[in-house]
């Protein structure tokens, strides 16, 4: 007995052993203290900061303010302020930390970041987007004795973007505590150098870094789990490692039967690298990875594991709606689930390399990804943006983009950079191929391309340093591209730049209206009120409609696929450039998530999802001309009925994306029906409503997780009697929290409102709005009231636990 017990005691000791992880990440987000001001004496530890706004990271101070076109970013940058802030965060170390290594890593802070701890200037950062950490150690307190973080953002020079940047801690930031003998920041490369169905073989390379003052010598073991988290290859190797350096390992293993990444499965490996010194570890680090192969064929566009694929892909900016910049990962996975659904399989992190925690998802959620780095080189687009940092910086924030993101398999082209000043002068040729080195010296496993809006005459193609040629727009050239670039693959970086406002529609709807019309009068054509129509009828005179360069892309095999831009609205960039306007048209999606038509017509062609899609609304004047059209897939012909009369049955034609009706209008019903081989499949109800009567609220998920970051979606509707969305109802809706939660933001994705992302109230934009409920970090309930005059009230619980 006596001797069970002592093995069992043993096995547990050694199981501790075994569990507890020499490195400790900590989140670091939490207890920060703000103020927007220019005083400097907050880099002082003794700085006084009781009366500084207590808030928790990641945080946008820019989306807390009031739209004004006055304001420097201009109504391009989402006419919201700038300015220069200042955090500061006091935390106490124990003594046992006193012989570690202890790191701060920040996701990115725009822009124009110094950090100091205890009053020591660890340097700065001008670049809002890239990830970076600083070593804290040599000017550390411990026991008892505070340590204060403080970290200036100033973002008070604008114009620096053509979008909505944010201001501020805007990405998650940890801290990292380790030995002195640990993987160095970003420090492994997990490469597949042989990929076949029974076997794969990987080459993992790591950087070890030395901060004993003595030389080591450790073992360096990798650990290989599948999916399933079941050992399938292990290997170890012996190493000297100077004191004070950092050495390079290098280790190759093989994995039997693979289980493939790939979108529909996106299996994920993890190689854990353990340090031993004197058989004690020393330090555990987890790199997560993915076996898939893929290729960009001249002749027969992109295949991944062997299967053609097109790349059905959309540009994102990195805002997160009402949420701003504040990077939030369920509102980063709402954004790609909403994608997912339409069928994307492909998105373009444009034009500045995303939160870290973005690819994470996509690796997870089987989403291709272009990378991309820059919006511009030496030459600026806006008065005080990145080309003034471009000399001093470039490198080094092209080397830590590539180290940070080498190891996601859902990565797989690098964009160095976006229309690009140099494409018109011999720069173009020397700065290309500088970069190409640069990335193809951390990792020749990607292809590495520009987003071009020169086709023709254009330096930084012909100085044939890219794998792959990338137009913008130009889809009527995609036919020719095998005869311009002959023997080149192509990929289309970016297309469309239609404008849509949803529930919008004007009529007539079938004839292409470029906005603006001409570049004598930019921006000043269309309707008074900014608003666009939403039958896919509006473009940039860049640009093309959505129908127009999906069957142009569609046709040719060599065409690997393409980025729309873009999937979601954003803030800034409201083309036209129209005060009241502050935010984009061009979305497939508008600002707060909610689907425009085109959406389906996308879903239609790109799921294999059974879809009859039809529109618009049908509350118009008696007697008016109303264009009704409809997006459906998996069948053969739709019949539209008008009050129970036959309106005729339509069949797409030839590349026919959809089919329309003209209609006289008279209030009622429109009932359609999706017939495969005569058999009904699918039918669409389409009312007359009544007035709005009440508030109906959906939520996206009525359980969250009590991490004080979980978010909850809520959709509200303004119905009729019959619980009918009204398509105009622009009723004000006021919202009261009550609970573990706190309303992070509200929205409507009407491009003109100056109402503010964080007021517990708005109007509703044809008979929508949107609150982002966020949970605390306690267990319980939160419950949400909408009220408006004249409706009645709705009620909602979400869980917290
Ligand atoms: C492109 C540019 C994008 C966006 C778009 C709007 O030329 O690359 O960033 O500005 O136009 O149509």
């Amino acid at each position: 007995m006596r001797i069970l017990f002592l093995l069992i005691v043993g096995l547990l000791f050694l199981s501790s052993c075994q569990i507890k992880n020499p490195r400790e990440v900590i989140d670091f987000t939490t207890d920060w203290k703000f103020q927007l001001s220019e005083n400097e004496n907050a880099v002082d530890s003794s700085f006084d900061d009781t009366s500084w706004q207590p808030l928790n990271l990641p945080h946008d101070w820019s989306i807390e303010g009031e739209f004004d076109e006055k304001n420097p970013a201009g109504v391009g940058g989402g006419a919201l302020p700038g300015g220069l802030g200042w955090y500061r965060k006091t935390f106490n170390l124990s003594k046992e930390d006193q012989d570690k290594k202890i790191v701060i890593q920040f996701d990115g802070v725009y822009r124009n970041s110094e950090v100091w701890i205890n009053g020591h200037s660890l340097g700065k950062r001008p670049s809002g987007y890239i990830s970076f950490q600083y070593d804290l150690t040599p000017n550390l307190n411990f026991d008892s004795k505070e340590n204060v973080i403080v970290v200036k953002v100033d973002n008070s020079q604008q114009p620096n973007s053509r979008w909505y940047s944010g201001s501020g801690i805007f990405r998650d930031v940890r801290l990292v505590k380790t030995n002195k003998l640990s993987v160095d920041y970003n420090g492994t490369f997990v490469k597949t150098t042989e990929l076949t169905p029974s076997s794969a073989t990987i080459h993992v390379a790591t950087k070890i870094r030395n901060d004993y003052s003595d030389n080591k010598k450790v073992i360096v073991q990798i650990t290989v789990y599948d999916p399933q988290g079941q050992v399938v290859a292990e290997t170890e190797t012996e190493q000297s490692i100077e004191a004070s350096s950092v050495s390079d390992v290098s280790q190759t293993l093989k994995i039997s039967e693979p289980k493939l990444w790939d979108i529909e499965m996106p299996n994920l490996y993890e190689a854990k690298t353990i340090i031993k010194i004197d058989n004690k570890v020393d330090d555990e680090y987890s790199t997560k990875f993915g076996l898939r192969d893929f290729n960009f064929d001249v002749a027969k566009g992109f295949s991944l594991n062997g299967k053609s694929l097109k790349i059905n892909g959309v540009c994102l900016h990195h805002d997160l709606g009402c949420l701003g910049a504040a990077f939030n990962i369920r509102a980063a996975e709402r954004q790609l689930e909403i994608m997912k659904s339409m069928g994307v399989n492909a998105i373009r992190t444009s034009h500045n390399p995303p939160a870290p925690a973005m690819l994470d998802l996509c690796d997870k959620m089987g989403i291709l990804v272009m990378d991309e780095m820059f919006d511009m080189w030496k030459r600026k687009k806006t008065e005080f943006d990145y080309s003034k940092d471009w000399d001093d910086w470039h490198k080094k924030d092209l080397e830590d983009f590539i180290l940070r993101d080498r190891n996601h398999p859902s990565v797989i082209v690098w964009s160095i950079g976006n229309e690009i000043g140099e494409q018109w002068d011999s720069t173009g040729t020397t700065i290309a191929k500088e970069l190409v080195s640069i990335v193809k010296s951390l990792d020749d496993s990607r292809p590495v391309t520009t987003a071009n809006n020169e086709i023709g005459n254009n330096f930084i193609i012909k100085s044939g340093a890219l794998d792959l040629v990338g137009y913008n727009y130009h889809h009527q050239n995609f036919k020719d591209f095998p005869k311009d670039y002959p023997n080149q693959k192509f990929i289309a970086t970016e297309t469309v730049s239609a404008l849509e406002t949803r529930g919008h529609y004007d009529m007539p709807s079938d004839s292409v209206r470029h906005w603006p019309i001409s570049w004598d009068k930019p921006f000043t054509e269309g309707n008074a009120d900014n608003t666009v129509s939403s039958y896919d009828n509006v473009c940039a005179p860049w640009g093309s409609t959505h129908e127009e360069t999906w069957k142009e892309m569609k046709k040719y095999d060599f065409l690997s696929g393409m980025f729309v831009w873009t999937g979601f609205d954003y803030i800034g960039e409201p083309t036209p450039y129209v005060w009241p306007s502050r935010s984009s048209y061009f979305g497939i999606v508008d600002l707060a998530g909610f689907p425009k038509d085109v959406y389906y017509m996308y879903q239609s062609e790109w799921t294999n999802k059974p879809v009859l899609h039809v529109f618009p609304h049908w509350n118009w004047t008696p007697g008016k001309t109303v264009d009704v059209w409809a997006y459906y897939s998996q069948g053969d012909e739709v019949e539209l009925f008008l009050n129970n009369k036959s309106m005729g049955i339509k069949r797409k034609q030839g590349d026919d994306l959809h089919v329309m009706w003209r209609l006289q209008y008279e209030p009622g019903k429109l009932h359609t029906v999706l017939r495969k081989n005569g058999k009904e499949i699918l039918t669409n109800d389409i009312v007359t409503t009544g007035k709005p009567t009440r508030i109906v609220m959906e939520v996206d998920r009525s359980t969250i997780k009590p991490s004080g970051k979980d978010l909850a979606f809520v959709t509200v509707k303004i119905v009729d009697e019959n619980g009918v969305v009204v398509p105009d109802a622009d009723n004000q809706v006021d919202f009261k929290i009550e609970g573990q939660g706190f309303i992070a933001g509200v929205d409507n994705g009407d491009p003109t409102s100056h109402e503010s992302f964080k007021a517990p109230r708005r109007k509703a934009f044809h008979g929508l709005a949107l609150v982002v409920v966020q949970g605390l970090n306690k267990a319980g309930t939160v419950k949400l009231e909408a009220s408006a005059a004249g409706l009645t009230a709705s009620t909602t619980e979400i869980k917290v636990e």
